[in-house]
């Protein structure tokens, strides 16, 4: 257990490796048939498989790129060129395969969410780990009005993503742990550190109360942000600042990184508000876990079509690049 133990601490530093990110590609197949609806191209398995193999094959992103979230349906699908797994795929390139084991979101009271999936879990958490998966994934969401989050909300989606989180160390997998507070809304930035604050508290409660090795996760926050229907819409100095001092004040320094999602914000704003935050000297590594972020401007460029393939695989490793220079705060 001990030595195993350490190769999880191991996984879970090369993933926020600094100069390099994760994309998140595990749409599951509604978000990714929405996805392909923006672009009028028809979402089938085949469809779907020459995307991700499009991004995948992209040259040189490995450089960029540490480690993939795929979803299930992908997971077991192959590279078209080389007929290989996309695990083995992309172990082979030096990129760790993840995998998405949530299984979205169920209702939690009157109008809030918990995510569903702990049923089978370990089953299916040591299925994954033999066929090549080193990391998982798993996002709760919080959202927030009026009279939202409660704090049984907050509390209910802590304690799911703990149990989920010890599962994986248990499986030899590391767990990316996302408690992703939901940017829609009119709020303003100070409520959107004050429920981050609740959240990130609560869940880090929840690991220690399970035991979870923090060396061996990797967090999954979103930005302390202005809502998107605020008035006021804070600027990219403020955003680093109160997202900082959030973090500081509720992760524990053993967490080895923290790798953001985009949850929302324009593929260019992502990028520079990773490039202020990591102007400031941190105990975590921390980096980029986009998955709309890192593709749009590929998914506009390709279009569903053969003949974009290589100009969406430059759009691809020009937001790969540019995240990955903004790890170093060198943009
Ligand atoms: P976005 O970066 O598009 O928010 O997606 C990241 C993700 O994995 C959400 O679970």
């Amino acid at each position: 257990m001990e030595k195993k133990m350490s190769e999880l601490h191991a996984i879970a530093h090369k993933m926020v490796e600094k100069g390099k990110g994760i994309l998140a590609a595990d749409e599951s197949t509604p978000t990714c048939t929405k996805r392909f609806e923006s672009i009028s191209t028809e979402s089938t398995a085949s469809t779907r498989n020459y995307y991700r193999n499009l991004l995948f094959t992209s040259k040189g992103i490995e450089k960029f790129i540490s480690g993939i979230i795929l979803f299930d349906e992908t997971f077991h699908q192959s590279e078209l060129e080389t007929g290989k797994k996309y695990p083995d795929f992309l172990s082979g390139l030096g990129i760790l395969p993840g995998i998405k084991v949530d299984q979205g979101l169920g209702d939690f009271g009157d109008g809030e969410k918990l995510t569903k999936g702990l049923d089978g879990l370990s089953e299916r958490l040591n299925n994954y780990y033999s066929l090549g998966a080193r990391f998982a994934k798993w996002r709760a969401v919080i959202n927030i009005s009026e009279t939202f989050p409660s704090k049984d909300c907050i509390e209910a989606n802590a304690g799911t993503l703990a149990k989920y989180a010890l599962a994986c160390q248990q499986s030899n997998l590391v767990p990316i742990v996302e408690p992703e507070v939901i940017m829609d809304g009119n709020h303003t930035i100070d409520q959107s550190f004050d429920v981050t604050s609740r959240a990130l508290s609560s869940v880090f409660d929840q690991l220690q109360n399970h035991n979870v090795s923090l060396q061996g996760i990797v967090l999954k926050p979103n930005m302390v942000l202005s809502g998107y229907d605020c008035s006021y819409q804070a600027d990219i100095e403020e955003v680093a600042e109160k997202t900082i001092n959030c973090l500081s004040a509720n992760v524990p320094t053993e967490v080895p990184g923290i790798a953001f999602l985009s949850g929302g914000q324009s593929d260019e704003l992502a990028t520079l508000h990773l490039n202020e935050m990591n102007k400031y000297e941190t105990d975590w590594n921390l980096t980029f876990s986009y998955g709309r972020a890192l593709q749009q401007p590929a998914l506009k460029s390709w279009q569903g079509k053969k003949e974009n393939t290589t100009i969406a695989q430059e759009e691809f490793i020009k937001r790969a690049e540019a995240n990955s220079l903004a790890t170093l705060a060198s943009l």
